[in-house]
């Protein structure tokens, strides 16, 4: 079996990471493809060398551009490996460029998409992420949720629930697999070290000892609606400086490097003396530093998993998030780039011991660790059963009524699906409450729930 991988940021290479050490560990074929829409050693090949993860074997070299522009310069370069190759799947994760193109450009061809992390929802038209990740999703043949809730809103996007399968999240293997790593190599080299960016012009400079640092706010920055917006990010300047109490790590992205230049707010920045400025750093620095952080601040949405399962508060720089299971459990806080949120929730949680242990202790939604696991091994059953092809039908379709029913049988999902010919859609615990969806799993027992049911016609 050929499992191709399409990927193309630093949180795709992370989060992939532990499904390609499964492919690879049960002597599949892997083909890796690099779309190239991240390109410094930084942002790309250090999470190779990190993570231990083979050479892609192309890379599209697209480069920054425009969405458009980048989006078919990828679906191009994608399609003619996709035709050279031939794999019986394609998996793309998470909701940028590279999971549109990867999922339009393998769906096209009718080979079958597997979306790593599907059913994120924001709700938030504005964010190009929202756009990707419905459009991989539209074009999907297998969705590996992180949550329930995710599987859920799956569910009433009308997908076949036999298609959505709750993996927990591939960020918990990475990181629990990196910090054991990490930690070793703390402990042989005793020093971590960062290049820190000369304040005056941004050059490189000297180096940031990790040592040398106490109460740790980690800071990350690169979500389009906060860095091309001068206002916000003046906001979020504004908190930092609040803060002088702290030792603020801030390994800058890129795209946030330059539009701080842009917005003549770099200096502004670089006078706080508390503000250590870095270039990004590697996945087990990365991770060191985390796990020895009091506070994160973000707008990342890897870095809000991560927190939550690393047990650090975390602040973040949003109005909206895709990962609300975080803010229910607990763990995080929306604080937009409200300079007066930032700043109180930040010293509530340094300040206010039951307020920090509460955000500690908070459940990690997303699993324990096994996703890449779970991931490949339904792929590889899917194959067997020969599931995975697209072709035209041959039988006419079935129609079918859509139905609301209260339930008073003891009976499961898959008993009452076979019972009365159809699909469940969603299940309800009370009637009252629109959130109180659960997903149908085969065994769930439907006594006294109420459910959306396909009923096929024939
Ligand atoms: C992209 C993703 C975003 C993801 C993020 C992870 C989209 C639409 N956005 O955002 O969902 O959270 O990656 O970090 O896919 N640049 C460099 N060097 C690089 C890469 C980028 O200098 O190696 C600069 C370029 O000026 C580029 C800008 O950063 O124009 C933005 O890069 P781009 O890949 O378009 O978006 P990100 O903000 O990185
Ligand atoms: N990360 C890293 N070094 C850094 C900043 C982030 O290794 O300097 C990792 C982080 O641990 C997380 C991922 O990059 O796993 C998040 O990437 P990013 O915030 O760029 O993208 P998002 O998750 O928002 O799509």
């Amino acid at each position: 079996m050929k499992i191709a991988i399409v990927l193309g940021t630093r949180p795709e290479i992370i989060k992939t990471a532990s499904i390609i050490d499964e492919i690879k560990l049960r002597g599949l074929d892997l083909l890796l493809i690099h779309t190239g829409q991240h390109y410094d050693h930084e942002m790309s090949d250090q999470f190779f060398l990190d993570l231990e993860l083979p050479a892609p074997n192309y890379n599209i070299n697209v480069g920054s551009g425009k969405h458009g522009e980048q989006t078919a310069l990828m679906i191009k370069g994608i399609e003619e490996v996709l035709i050279d190759e031939k794999p019986d799947i394609v998996l793309v994760q998470g909701d940028t460029n590279a999971v549109l193109s990867g999922a339009l450009a393998a769906s096209k061809l009718h080979i079958p998409v597997g979306h790593v992390e599907a059913g994120l929802r924001s709700f938030d038209e504005t964010m190009p992420e929202e756009i990707n990740r419905k459009v991989a999703d539209a074009c999907s043949k297998l969705y590996f949720a992180p949550t329930e809730q995710s599987a859920v809103y799956l569910s009433l996007e009308a997908i076949n629930r036999n298609k959505i399968f709750i993996t927990g999240n591939t960020i918990v293997d990475a990181c629990f697999r990196n910090l054991e790593i990490a930690k070793k190599k703390l402990s042989d080299n005793n020093l971590i070290e960062f290049e820190k960016i000369n304040k005056e012009n941004m050059e490189n400079g000297s180096s940031l000892k990790l040592n040398d640092l106490d109460n740790i706010l980690t800071l990350t920055l690169h979500r389009a609606e906060n860095v091309d917006n001068k206002e916000r990010l003046n906001n979020i300047i504004e908190a930092l400086a609040e803060l002088s109490q702290l030792d603020i790590v801030f390994p800058i992205h890129p795209r946030t490097k330059k539009t701080l230049e842009n917005f003549g707010l770099y200096s502004k920045l670089a006078n706080l003396k508390h503000v250590h400025l870095i270039k990004p750093v590697g996945y087990l620095d990365f991770l060191l530093v985390l796990s020895k952080s009091a506070i994160i601040l973000t707008d990342s949405g890897g870095i809000q998993e991560e927190a939550i399962t690393l047990d650090i508060p975390v602040l973040t720089l949003r109005y909206n998030t895709e990962r609300p299971e975080t803010i229910v459990a607990g763990g995080n806080y929306l604080v937009g780039t409200d300079k007066e949120k930032i700043v109180e929730k930040a010293k509530l949680i340094l300040n206010d011991e039951e307020f920090r242990n509460n955000m500690k202790n908070a459940i990690n939604p997303y699993g324990d660790g096994d996703s890449g696991k779970k991931t490949v091994d339904i792929i590889v059953n899917s194959y067997e059963k020969d599931e995975l092809k697209i072709e035209a039908p041959d039988d006419v379709m079935t129609s079918f009524s859509t139905e609301i029913i209260a339930i008073d049988e003891d009976i499961t999902v898959l008993d009452y699906e076979k019972k009365y010919n159809g699909n469940v859609k969603v299940v309800y615990n009370n009637s009252n409450d629109i959130n109180s969806m659960e997903f149908p799993t085969d065994d769930l027992n439907l006594k006294n729930k109420f459910v959306i049911f396909d009923r096929f016609k024939n």
